[in-house]
């Protein structure tokens, strides 16, 4: 049987004909950037995460960018971050020309340890940058009361925790401003790039939008700032809108198919999945951690099963982040996931019997291959 890791040509099967004319009438209107979808789409998503203020921009990484540069992080300044993320997550704190500071993970939710913290703050740390990673929150009710006790600046990298919340208070409400990615294989994917802001404070807002159009003030060709060319386009913010209607039904799937792999998977030699809690989980990934992780993947891949190490070399080991690390050694258990993790597909086009062969694939090697 064949799994496939991810399917995004499900997802446009699913909604052809409502893709098609949302992307035709877009054609036909004329208005390709920041026009009624796009501004239709910041509402929605804010209005989601029960946040004052959405600001599309054209990805993911803009949007940490942007929001960075918004509330003046830059040169001489520290901000404190897992190096187990994507690397846009530090990529764009050095390109601000601030520090990276690494903090350890804790192995529940994949996202810093806030017990490490304290130790990592110094007269330069500005600011923290926890990221939701997997489809639900890390521990951000401490993080958040850490940054409140050293008058630090909270912003969340949000781009893997769309709908993801704690007792219902979501991604964005706990920092000054959170950043989404749309991602292609995010659960809410465009058919492209595409990225929002979310922000409670309308300094924060105002900076943003000004920010993804060059640094424009509110009268047109006048610049405050040194800006960027970031905008949402209006043929993915009407994918966008499109498949938002089928977002909570593709999260219910994922539960479903999570639950199985819960169930089928417990007693078995590895580690499963933690929901913290309080929290939801949107199962962007079902990550798994076992010793025998090349092992397993490549016996998966025999029975047609694909699977995803996200994420197999941790930032500090890469040579551009290098000099803000300390080594090998330095995050231990950063350095440990990274060896011993696996993320199992889960995308909700996937059926509950090609989620029990890759939960029985995983149960006969671990059970007979030694
Ligand atoms: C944790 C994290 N941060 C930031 C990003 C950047 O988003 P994008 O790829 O839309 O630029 C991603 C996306 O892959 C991500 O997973």
């Amino acid at each position: 049987m064949r799994v496939p890791f991810y399917d995004i040509k499900a997802q446009y099967d699913d909604l052809a004909s409502s893709m098609s004319e949302a992307v035709q009438s877009v054609l036909s209107s004329g208005v390709y950037v920041l026009g009624p979808n796009h501004n239709q789409l910041e509402r929605e998503i804010a209005d989601r995460h029960g946040i004052t203020h959405g600001i599309g921009v054209a990805n993911g990484t803009d949007a940490l960018r942007i929001l960075m540069d918004a509330v003046g992080i830059g040169e001489g300044d520290e901000v404190i971050t897992p190096a187990f993320t994507f690397v846009a997550s530090v990529e764009t704190v050095v390109q601000t020309g601030a520090t990276p500071v690494f903090v350890d993970i804790e192995t529940e939710s994949f996202g810093i340890d806030p017990a490490k913290i304290e130790a990592a703050i110094t007269s330069r740390t500005k600011a923290i940058l926890p990221v939701h990673l997997f489809g639900q929150l890390c521990r951000i009710d401490e993080i958040k009361a850490i940054a409140d006790r050293h008058g630090l600046l909270l912003l969340e990298d949000g781009a893997q925790a769309l709908d993801s919340h704690c007792n219902g208070k979501f991604a964005g409400q706990y920092g000054l401003g959170c950043g989404f990615s749309f991602y292609v294989t995010k659960n809410l994917g465009a058919a492209g790039d595409a990225g929002m802001i979310i922000t409670n404070h309308d300094e924060v807002n105002e900076q943003c939008r000004s920010m993804r159009i060059h640094g424009m003030g509110r009268e047109r060709y006048y610049y405050d700032h040194l800006g960027y060319t970031s905008r949402l386009d209006e043929i993915q913010a009407a994918v966008l809108r499109v498949k938002l209607q089928k977002l909570d039904a593709w999260n219910t799937q994922r539960q479903k198919l999570a639950e199985i792999y819960l169930r089928e998977l417990a007693d078995l030699p590895l580690t499963l999945p933690t929901v913290l809690n309080g929290n939801n989980h949107t199962w962007h990934q079902f990550s798994i951690l076992t010793d025998r992780r090349d092992d397993l993947q490549a016996f998966l891949k025999a029975r047609g099963a694909d699977s995803m190490i996200y994420y197999p070399v941790p930032i500090h080991f890469h040579s551009p982040y290098l000099k803000y690390g300390n080594g090998k050694g330095s995050l231990p258990v950063t350095e440990q996931v990274c060896e011993q993790i696996l993320n199992l597909p889960i995308q909700p086009h996937l059926s509950e019997d090609q989620i029990h062969h890759v939960a029985r694939s995983v149960q006969e090697f671990l059970t007979t291959q030694s």
